[in-house]
């Protein structure tokens, strides 16, 4: 499964792109406006850092200032998914955009109905939001296990199912046990994710009972050269 990082936070972006574990992006309007940052200098800097798709989406609602917006954010960079919503509108700015070979990823799905719909309309991602499903009391998780078993009919179906509005690992686990192509979620998911209390037990003992051995694996010579590469960098 691929993992995209759910946030406009630039620094985080930046931080987590450095893990090497990051695919790819995905911001929307409240999470820019969270930010605080200029949407279109913001932009093209998250472009740079990682080089997997980059979800912009659009600010309009009709069809022809979505289009124009689409049109706009796509001459951004090469790694530009335009987000649009899955409205009848987004879905025909969809079908455009995929035809002139841009991505687009249709946010605000919630049934699988949708789903189809935004397939149909060619698009690369379909944001299915699991969390604000289940805040409503429903089943974020059979939502995912629903697409992904539609799409499976479909060997021609190229869009790919992006897990959106994930609150925490189990969303994660769950949605890769399904088979989803990508998991989006925000820095503290994908950080949650690494913790374990025995694999900090563990470190504990493994780092207390090497030192009790008395040995180096790096020699004084190579400890010095790292100490130096350490502070130039
Ligand atoms: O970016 C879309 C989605 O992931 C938003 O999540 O937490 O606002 O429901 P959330």
């Amino acid at each position: 499964m691929k993992f995209f990082i759910d946030t406009a936070d630039i620094t985080e972006i930046r931080d987590l792109a450095a893990t090497g574990l990051v695919d790819g992006v995905t911001t929307n309007p409240s999470l820019v406006a969270k930010s605080g940052a200029r949407f279109l200098d913001l932009i093209p800097q998250i472009c740079e850092v990682v080089p997997g798709p980059v979800s912009a989406e659009v600010a309009a609602t009709d069809f022809e200032t979505m289009l124009a917006e689409g049109r706009k954010l796509a001459k951004i960079a090469k790694n530009i998914a335009v987000k649009v919503p899955l409205t009848p509108a987004g879905l025909k700015v969809c079908r455009t955009l995929a035809d002139a070979g841009t991505m687009v990823n249709v946010t605000l799905c919630f049934s699988a109905g949708q789903a189809i719909l935004a397939a149909k309309a060619g698009a690369s991602f379909i944001s299915p939001f699991v969390g604000r499903l289940d805040d409503i009391g429903e089943n974020g998780m059979q939502l995912i296990a629903d697409i992904v078993e539609i799409y499976r009919q479909y060997p021609a179906i190229k869009t790919e199912v992006l897990v959106a509005s994930i609150r925490g690992p189990q969303h994660v686990i769950q949605a890769a046990k399904l088979g989803a192509h990508v998991g989006t979620m925000p820095p503290a998911a994908l950080r949650a994710l690494f913790n374990h209390p025995l694999t900090d037990k563990g470190l504990t003992a493994f780092v207390a009972d090497w030192q009790k051995t008395g040995q180096s694996i790096l020699d004084e010579h190579e400890l010095s050269a790292l100490k130096q590469q350490k502070s130039a960098a």
